[in-house]
């Protein structure tokens, strides 16, 4: 089985994924990380050299090869299940769990991370609520269609864990 974690920059994919796949006894791939691996440029860098464009080809090549796999928790990237037919993709080779997270809390959570994001490092802190607003508005359009949806809130993350575990039994 693979488990894939979508949600916006800063709702916790990576970190939920490492804790889950520990839990699980599976492989943990984060989907920039292995891109990054691959073509040994960072994210940033291939938005440089190729654009987004460029970046969304590899990020479409790399996420059906993972796919194959098993036994794999799989954190994708923010925009992964926005372009293409990716989110149909995921779908079908995959059990999708949205993270879904307030707009004030990511905010606050992208803050002092934006630097490694080449859509949002431009921001000022002060133009950030009223980009990701939009964004999100877009995006969550396709974020929606994942399986399950949890909400996280004030969680700690073994809450957010164990409520995952709870929608995998
Ligand atoms: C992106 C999110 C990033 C990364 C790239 C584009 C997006 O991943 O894939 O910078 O379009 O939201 P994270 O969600 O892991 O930050």
């Amino acid at each position: 089985m693979i488990i894939s974690l979508i949600g916006y920059m800063g709702s916790g994919k990576s970190t939920t994924g490492r804790d889950l796949a520990k839990t699980l006894g599976y492989e943990f791939i984060d989907l920039d990380q292995y891109i990054e691996n691959k073509y040994e440029l960072s994210v940033s860098e291939i938005f440089e050299k190729f654009g987004e464009l460029g970046f969304r080809k590899r990020e479409k090549e790399t996420l059906a090869e993972i796919l194959h796999k098993t036994n794999v928790v799989l954190s994708l990237g923010g925009g992964t299940p926005v372009y293409y037919d990716n989110i149909d993709v995921i779908n079908t080779n995959s059990v999708s769990i949205f993270l879904r997270v307030q707009l004030p809390q990511l905010v606050k959570r992208l803050e002092n991370k934006k630097h490694t994001r080449p859509l949002i490092a431009h921001l000022k802190d002060e133009e950030m609520m009223e980009f990701i607003a939009k964004h999100l508005f877009e995006r969550n359009h396709f974020y929606q269609k994942a399986k399950h949806t949890i909400s996280i809130t004030n969680q700690s993350s073994s809450e957010v864990l164990n409520q995952i575990m709870d929608i995998l039994k």
